[in-house]
């Protein structure tokens, strides 16, 4: 039985059919974690999570436990957030979680309150799927005022606009109190200072769905186990998100998602979405394991997006960098100057062949503008064009524009 229950082809939500009932919830051993968590202090549910070794499923791969004990040390009111702003180009896993198991989400959302002292959580969804909050909002009330309900907090589900850089967590604070969606720098970390100037841990969906899963199954399943969701897009036959095992190879995902689109060959991968270095056609029997996926100079982030020859890595890389230059929010102007040059040098490289002294070039503006921003969003323009650029001197000259979103969304 899947744990996460996310399989599904990328398609209009409503096509993959309704949501998990709370029967059919109960009926797989759902709200047995909750029960579970009732009954123990705050601590030992934290401690259930950092036994299991859950990270965050929202990019950066941070401890969950040592999160919510940064929150839980510092004085109340605490507040959980949750992270289902989802812009991150081909993933489609968390608006698949929360319109298809809603309840494992409240659930997770529940245990996580808990564990944190949080008597308040406020969802954040994207609204391109606001149909996937209202899942959630519809799965609260069907808890109508059953004991659970009871042990929910206090939740308020906000549908907010699709804006890439509201998707990184002090953005999103900002946007939920109304300000523009710029991130500030850190620290103050969220779990020190966030909402309303109190303790907040921001959760990625994802996340929150697997700390249900460890309080129903127990840290040793968990560890055992490893379930992941994956989104696997870009120009493969049918883009799909699949419930796996961390470990499985980038190439069995790759089969189940139908292979590469009418009869092309792999040019390249981006295990991490857009924010994370490629791997090479020849790297397809690599494991999706975090310590693979470092071993190899990149890391596992909320998508996987296959680019085939005849798109050609190089304008699906020149189509990343003009993607990053214009999300940048502006506030720093080093990335505003920054993520254009890279774009127009990305660009350029393209349109002449990158030759081997251009090619260096881009890794040096790259390299000038590492770990420059207040958030990551420079540096991983900067470190996805320092990883293209030698793959594009052997890979050559392809046009036209980049499209990972491979079928439509809702
Ligand atoms: C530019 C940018 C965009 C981001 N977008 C998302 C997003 O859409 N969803 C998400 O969960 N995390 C996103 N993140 C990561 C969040 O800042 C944060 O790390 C995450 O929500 C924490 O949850 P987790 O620890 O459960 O992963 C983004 C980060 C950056 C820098
Ligand atoms: S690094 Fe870029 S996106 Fe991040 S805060 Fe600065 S200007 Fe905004």
């Amino acid at each position: 039985m899947s744990e996460l229950l996310a399989v599904g082809r990328i398609t209009d939500l409503d096509a993959l059919g309704p949501a998990e009932t709370l029967e059919s919830y109960v009926g797989r051993g759902g709200y047995e974690g909750l029960r579970r968590a009732l009954s123990m202090e705050p601590e030992q549910i934290t401690a259930q999570v950092d036994q299991a070794g859950v990270v965050g499923r929202g990019g950066a791969g941070f401890p969950a436990a040592a999160k919510w004990r940064m929150a839980a040390a510092n004085p109340g009111p605490r507040y959980l957030v949750v992270n289902g702003a989802e812009g991150e180009p081909g993933s489609y896993k968390d608006r698949h979680l929360m319109a298809r198991a809603p309840h494992q989400v409240l659930e997770g959302i529940a245990i996580a309150s808990r564990a944190i002292g949080a008597t308040t959580a406020v969802v954040y969804v994207n609204r391109l799927f606001a149909k996937a909050g209202a899942a959630l909002e519809a799965a609260a009330g069907e808890l109508g005022s059953s004991d659970l309900a009871k042990a929910l907090p206090k939740l308020s589900v906000r549908v907010e606009h699709h804006v890439y850089i509201a998707g990184e967590e002090t953005a999103l604070l900002a946007a939920l109190i109304g300000r523009p969606p710029w991130p500030w720098p850190k620290p103050p970390y969220p779990a020190e200072r966030g909402l309303y100037g109190s303790p907040t841990v921001v959760n990625n969906v994802e996340t929150l769905a697997h700390v249900s899963a460890v309080l129903r199954l127990g840290p040793a399943w968990y560890q055992n186990q490893r379930p992941i969701l994956f989104s696997v897009t870009g120009d493969v036959s049918t883009p799909v998100v699949v419930e796996s095992s961390l470990g499985v190879s980038l190439e069995s995902l790759l089969s189940q998602a139908g292979g590469v689109m009418r009869g092309d060959e792999v040019a390249g991968v981006l295990p991490g979405g857009y924010s994370l270095p490629w791997l090479g056609a020849d790297q397809l029997g690599l494991a999706m394991d975090p310590v693979a996926l470092a071993e190899a100079g990149t890391g596992l982030g909320a998508s996987i997006i296959v680019v085939g020859r005849r798109r050609g890595l190089g304008s699906a890389a020149a189509a990343i960098a003009a993607f990053f230059a214009r999300e940048t929010c502006g506030t720093c102007p080093i990335c505003v100057t920054g993520t254009a040059r890279l774009a127009e040098a990305m660009a350029a490289g393209v349109d002449s062949g990158l030759v081997p002294e251009r090619a260096e070039a881009v890794e040096s503006l790259a390299a000038e503008h590492r770990h420059r921003g207040i958030c990551t969003l420079l540096d991983t323009a900067a470190a996805m064009a320092q990883s293209a650029a030698p793959r594009l001197v052997s890979h050559g000259r392809r046009a036209g524009a980049f499209t990972p979103m491979a079928t439509k969304q809702s």
